[in-house]
């Protein structure tokens, strides 16, 4: 046996310990290769929770982030454990649960405890308290409940026995850091106002193993800039780099993602993990939110950060990231911009906007999966009534009340004809109003047509079949409306 195994080893061919060794490389390099998203479900008709996992695995992601605790999206990531699940608490809850630890013992149980330990489980990792809670917006208003909620949550769970497996964390945004337009990464430290603050959290997270969560938008700090060079906010050009040092920045990611590094170096936590929780590009509703620059900045940090390169402060050590975001939320505030509501990789319908490539290895044209089996409402659009002015008032209504930001400055639907506006308009109030026929009035001046309006690259949407609660209220209201009748009739019949 022995003499055999020899020989056989001996016969073995040349390239044999060349591929085994390739093989081991390759899974190495797989066990970085994670991708994460978030999953915002700010949506007036979001896609049932399945629907949204299987999307996900088809795609190779394998890291969640959530904003609240949706028990739609939950409940469908208690069915594949593969998943790293983020779970996040929004601001609004901050103070109560900085208040209590018994609201905190309430949050954890009914938002954690019950998917961790039922037969099938989410593998919930971390709990995001807040959400940006110290942004210049907020105007300071959640800086005294944030680390509050952030201890009692932390202490809730440990008392569910679950601490070791499940950090809690507050994500910031990057504008936490002073100096955020760079010139010098290595110079980074906390804006001096939230110094103290922040690095009480930071060193609370520290006793605890947490990371310390940030987000990074090259996209708003081109927004807020006229003046920011372009080219730095993707992942190309070494036209505009900074060199800092030894070392030279081509984009403006890697110089945020040290200027906090130095930050925590310089506040003594040289080791404090990191997460880039949120990080993307929108596609409509602003000049440089469009599908080329999407693609050209997710596509770029694919490649970047899976690379595992890592950036100049921290080489070679792999980024773990969340992209902004998954879908388009048509409900999100558009208080920052008409683009909030366009971060999506996938439309409100789950179509992919452009060709991404996952792996991270660049290939050309690579096609993301569509969401499978969307349920769509019939066939039908609303439309200004042809030969009827347009009313402003109309416009207005329909506005406020549904989503015109793609007919907004450098949207998608910016070059329509004020007619075209006009039907735009109607059209996304009555899909949003799930077809209501009443809400393809507006005093006679709209129509109901089976022709779909769309005038490329502009999109007059068709809703989806809403969620099963407001479904089944559709569905039902023919017959309910049938039942006094029905009682009156039975009442008749009884009296007689
Ligand atoms: C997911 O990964 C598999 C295996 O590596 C690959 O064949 C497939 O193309 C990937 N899918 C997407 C959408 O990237
Ligand atoms: C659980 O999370 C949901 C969604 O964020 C929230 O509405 C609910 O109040 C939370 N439960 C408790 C007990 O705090
Ligand atoms: C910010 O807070 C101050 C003091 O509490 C208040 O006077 C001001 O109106 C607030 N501003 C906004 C925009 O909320
Ligand atoms: C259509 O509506 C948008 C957004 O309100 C506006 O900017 C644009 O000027 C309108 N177009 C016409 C032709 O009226």
């Amino acid at each position: 046996m022995v003499a055999e195994l020899l020989l056989a080893r001996q016969r073995s061919p040349w390239w044999l310990p060349l591929a085994v060794a390739l093989l081991a490389l390759g899974f190495t390099l797989g066990q970085g290769q994670q991708v994460g998203v978030n999953w915002g479900t700010q949506l007036s008709h979001p896609l049932p929770g399945d629907t949204v996992v299987q999307m996900l695995r088809s795609n190779n992601v394998t890291r969640v982030k959530l904003f609240d605790a949706d028990p739609n999206a939950l409940r469908a990531l208690t069915k594949d454990s593969s998943f790293e699940v983020m779970v996040g608490i929004p601001n609004e809850m901050l103070q109560r649960l900085a208040q209590s630890s018994q609201a905190a013992d309430l949050w954890v149980s009914q938002n954690v405890s019950r998917y961790v330990s039922g037969r099938r489980r989410a593998n919930i990792r971390y709990v995001a308290v807040g959400n940006e809670p110290f942004l210049t917006a907020y105007n300071r208003s959640f800086e005294g409940v944030t680390l509050p909620a952030l201890r009692n949550i932390q202490g809730a769970l440990a008392r569910a026995g679950l601490d070791s497996q499940i950090k809690a964390t507050v994500p910031l945004n990057a504008d936490v850091l002073a100096n955020s337009r760079p010139p010098f990464p290595s110079g980074g430290i906390f804006r001096p106002e939230s110094q103290a603050l922040v690095v009480s959290i930071v060193q609370f997270l520290s006793q605890t193993g947490a990371p310390f969560v940030i987000n990074i938008y090259p996209f708003i700090s081109l927004h807020g800039d006229p003046n920011f060079p372009i080219n730095f906010a993707f992942f190309e050009g070494a036209a505009n780099s900074i060199v800092d040092g030894s070392n030279t920045y081509t984009n403006v990611f890697d110089a945020s993602y040290d200027l906090l590094v130095a930050a925590l170096n310089a506040a003594g936590y040289t080791n404090m993990a990191i997460i880039v929780g949120e990080v993307g590009w929108p596609t409509d509703g602003d000049p440089n939110a469009n599908v080329e620059n999407a693609r050209r900045f997710n596509q770029g940090l694919l490649q970047h950060v899976l690379s595992n390169r890592g950036t100049p402060l921290r080489p070679g050590s792999p980024i773990h990231f969340y992209l902004f975001g998954l879908i388009d939320e048509d409900q999100k505030s558009i208080a920052p911009g008409n683009f909030e509501r366009h971060w999506g990789v996938f439309t409100y319908d789950g179509q992919a906007k452009y060709f991404l490539d996952m792996s991270g290895r660049g290939v050309a044209n690579a096609r993301l999966v569509n969401a499978q089996g969307v349920q769509y409402l019939p066939r039908r659009w609303c439309v200004l009534r042809p030969g009827v002015a347009v009313s402003a008032n109309s416009i207005s209504f329909a506005c406020a009340n549904a989503d015109c930001t793609a007919l907004s400055y450098g949207g998608s639907c910016n070059f329509l004809t004020a007619q075209e506006n006009a039907s735009y308009a109607y059209n996304n109030y009555y899909q949003k109003t799930n077809q209501l026929p009443t809400s393809c009035d507006f005093q006679g001046q709209a129509v109901v047509t089976t022709t779909d309006p769309s005038i490329q690259p502009c999109r007059f949407i068709r809703q989806i079949i809403p969620p099963d609660d407001s479904a089944a209220t559709i569905a039902t209201t023919a017959r309910i409306s049938l039942l006094p009748l029905l009682l009156l009739l039975l009442l008749a019949i009884l009296a007689v």
